[in-house]
């Protein structure tokens, strides 16, 4: 069983070829980085042309490494939201295009549960039940499952993503976009107890989250050390920016965990690279007897492979697509 897996949900042009759900034979990314870093952050008119551009090159690629002629697919998985409606309708028109043209079945695929099933491309499938952490750049969210495909938000933020946050304290630490790989690079030479930062909502009782705050607190920092004329050590507010972050994320995830009596922890999302958050949800993990997976570095950020492996899972269980399902911006997590 060979599934084909697309993603362009934002700024990730992707493809993937998946054998059997589990195993990847080619997983390809084509990244616009370089197309919005003068803007600061995803152009969506600018990312949809990109993957105009992009896919249909990238998708011969990905057959010829694998391979693997259209003849031989399976299943054709897409993303189908949430994300930016003009990116997501080229992935879509793709898939659609390939799934007609070789009478294999469409199967539409949310991007969150496409963050989740990255850890099964890694480790394989623990029953569940789970509780996951998804921390993107448009979300912040912990989910508990109970069953595989049902979907239980018992928190997510109230403001700005984990991810946004990193991109935004990084642009003010003069880091360029996107800015979270630069902070936690530069994290790693500073003192994460250096400046206490405001921990939103650990104290909230609930397991939801705040992120704006931090923001203006990290400039409210950086313009009150500037008037005082001391200098500023980035590495030092890099570190204590992330450690605030972290130390919610991982109070909240262990929070959740023990509330719904779970053991298994999935964290997923571009966030979940982070050297820290990694770090210190292992340590959770072993200090309150938790198993926590999260996906390999290349398997956390935005890719195909875990869009394909919803897919083929989904496509096994009978699931099908029409061909004029459409983009939903706004998708939610189905319950
Ligand atoms: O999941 P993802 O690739 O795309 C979305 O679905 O949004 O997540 C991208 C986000 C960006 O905000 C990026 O800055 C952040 O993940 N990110 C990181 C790291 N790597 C990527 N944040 C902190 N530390 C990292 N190492
Ligand atoms: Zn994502």
């Amino acid at each position: 069983m060979i599934t084909l897996g697309i993603e362009t949900s934002c700024d990730e042009t992707a493809v993937a070829l998946v054998e059997d759900g589990s195993e990847i034979r080619a997983n390809l990314i084509a990244r616009q980085e370089h197309l919005h870093e003068r803007y600061g952050g995803v152009v969506p008119e600018v990312a949809a042309r990109a993957h105009v551009e992009t896919l249909n090159p990238l998708l011969e690629r990905a057959l010829h490494e694998a391979g693997i002629d259209f003849g031989n697919l399976d299943g054709v998985a897409v993303t189908v939201g949430p994300g930016l409606v003009g990116a997501l309708l080229v992935g879509m028109a793709a898939a659609k295009a390939v799934s007609l043209a070789t009478g294999t079945p469409l199967i539409g695929v949310n991007h969150l549960e496409g963050h989740i099933w990255a850890n099964f491309l890694a480790h394989g499938k623990p029953d569940p039940p789970y509780v996951a952490l998804v921390v993107s750049g448009g979300h912040t969210m912990l989910v508990h499952i109970e069953e595989v495909h049902h979907h239980e938000v018992l928190g997510q933020t109230l403001d700005d993503a984990a991810g946004e946050a990193f991109d935004k304290v990084a642009r003010l630490l003069g880091l360029g976009f996107p800015g979270g790989p630069a902070l936690d690079a530069l994290a790693t030479g500073g003192d994460p107890a250096a400046v206490r930062f405001p921990r939103a909502m650990a104290d909230s009782g609930d397991l939801d989250f705040s992120m704006s705050g931090l923001k203006t607190a990290v400039l409210r920092y950086l313009r009150a050390e500037q008037a005082a004329g001391r200098e500023v050590s980035l590495p030092d507010v890099a570190a204590s920016f992330q450690e605030a972050i972290v130390d919610v994320q991982v109070a909240k995830t262990v929070a959740a965990a023990k509330e719904r009596a779970v053991d298994t922890i999935l964290l997923g999302g571009g966030v979940v690279a982070n050297t820290r958050l990694r770090e210190r949800m292992a340590e959770a993990g072993s200090r309150e007897g938790l198993r926590v997976l999260f996906p390999p570095l290349d398997l956390c950020t935005d890719n195909a492979a875990m869009i394909a492996a919803v897919g083929a899972a989904r496509l096994a269980l009978g699931e099908r697509s029409s061909l004029d399902i459409a983009a939903d911006p706004n998708l939610r997590l189905a319950t």
